[in-house]
């Protein structure tokens, strides 16, 4: 007897290989048409068609022919855990004064840091909760979390510890990257490697503590060169973490070459990714973490090649970037809108970058983003009458309901306008 069984006009399965989907791979994405999708004790433990599941008995059956059933969303890349917020630099960014130029004069991520460090604990924790709470219901059951925000060891450690408590309290579950190397703080202005060295210091609390399990670094002009961050992640590499890079997000530096060379988890960003990059990212184990949001909120006309990555065989995820400056969204589905208008990702491709490659590109892909019986049951009831449907209609919340590991946690009271659309 099963606890839940849910019927549904379309079921995605997006394919579990074992490793990230590449090149043409992403393009195939298995539709269960009059779907079913049974659970018991909080794991799936039926997948198949409607007919199919005729024969099966539940305590609750969810009737929602002409919807849409799909794996819980996987966000990999968000800078969840920070005080305060910029809604000040708007008017900046509307006089057209650059991202780098507000960081450069103190402003930008050095002002979240100042906030963070004056936001207690509790205080933190609550925030995060709220942002938490709002990515659930957008359809995320699985998240990354950087710090950066702190830029001193008492702080850095101190987002990490909320991260961690969210984790261990709220329905998503989260995946922490300790990202130290964000920005170069006032007390180290001009001694870059110095406060590497300090930032290098923390990593063995970090790793008692289970404060972290990914090391980031910002390479970018006026903030960490691709020598430096390469020295960087491999000394992380060798303290046992596995490193991610924010590469070629504004300036097109190298970074993405330099993060498949020493074997990074994920490229993040890589607007500017050169030809070689794109190539090398066709022929490495290396994610392609693509953050349309910032690129459309810094104001940008040029988006990251995604088109050339997929031809050169690369594996691309999508992700909000969720942060307090160059992506103020905790919005995914605005994100797969994005991908689809800028990016030219087909639907199956935008599918499996926010599911079974956005699981892999945080260390995730054996047990989120994908459906498998035996798999935990993280599942989104959408009221959309197929997937393609998803990237189309922009700005609104499609999502009808969210299971986290076979529990309610979102559309208990069925809030949205309950009709189906015709396909
Ligand atoms: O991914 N570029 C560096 N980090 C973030 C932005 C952080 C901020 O502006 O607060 C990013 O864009
Ligand atoms: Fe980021």
């Amino acid at each position: 007897m099963l606890d839940t069984l849910i019927l549904a006009g379309q079921v995605v399965v997006p394919e579990s290989k074992g490793r990230a989907l590449r090149g043409t791979e992403m393009n195939e994405l298995k539709i269960i048409d009059n779907g079913a999708v049974g659970i018991k004790d909080g794991v799936i433990s039926f997948i198949g068609t409607a007919e199919e599941a005729t024969k099966l008995q539940a305590a609750e059956t969810i009737d929602a022919a002409g919807k849409l059933l799909s794996p819980g969303l996987v966000d990999p890349h968000t800078h969840l855990v920070f005080g305060g917020s910029r809604e000040h630099e708007l008017a900046l960014k509307q006089q057209g004064v650059p991202y780098l130029e507000i960081l450069a004069q103190g402003g930008g991520i050095h002002s979240t840091v100042k906030a963070t460090r004056e936001t207690s604990e509790d205080a933190l924790y609550e925030k995060g909760l709220f942002h938490l709470n709002r990515c659930l219901t957008y359809g995320v059951t699985t998240m990354e979390a950087k710090s950066g925000y702190g830029l001193d060891k008492e702080t850095e450690l101190k987002q990490l510890r909320v991260a961690k408590k969210l984790n261990e309290t709220h329905p998503i579950d989260l995946v922490s990257t300790f990202l130290g190397a964000h920005a170069i703080p006032e007390n180290y202005k001009g001694r870059p490697d110095a406060f590497l060295e300090e930032m290098l210091s923390m990593l063995g609390v970090i790793s008692k503590e289970g404060l972290a399990e990914f090391v980031d670094i910002f390479c970018e002009t006026g903030v960490f060169t691709v020598e430096q961050s390469k020295v960087f992640l491999q000394k992380a590499k060798t303290a046992g973490f596995g490193v991610k890079i924010h590469a070629d997000e504004i300036d097109p530096l190298g970074g993405t070459e330099m993060a498949c060379e020493i074997g990074a988890v994920s490229a993040d960003h890589l607007v500017g990714a050169s030809r070689d990059g794109v190539q090398m990212l066709g022929e490495s184990e290396t994610i392609a973490v693509l953050l349309p949001g910032t690129t459309f909120y810094l104001g940008k006309d040029q988006f990251a090649p995604a088109r050339d990555m997929i031809t050169s065989g690369a594996a691309v995820a999508l992700s909000t970037d969720f942060n307090p400056g160059s992506s103020p969204t905790e919005n995914l589905q605005f994100i797969m809108n994005l991908a689809a208008l800028k990016l030219k990702m087909t639907p199956e491709e935008i599918w499996n970058a926010v599911t079974v490659n956005a699981a892999f590109a945080i260390g995730r892909g054996d047990v989120a983003g994908s459906l498998e019986e035996g798999r935990k049951a993280d599942l989104v009831l959408w009221d959309v009458p197929n997937y393609k449907y998803v990237p189309y209609h922009y700005g609104v919340n499609h999502v009808q309901k969210v299971w986290k590991n076979g529990k309610l946690v979102v559309g208990k009271g069925d809030v949205h306008a309950n009709y189906t659309l015709s396909t």
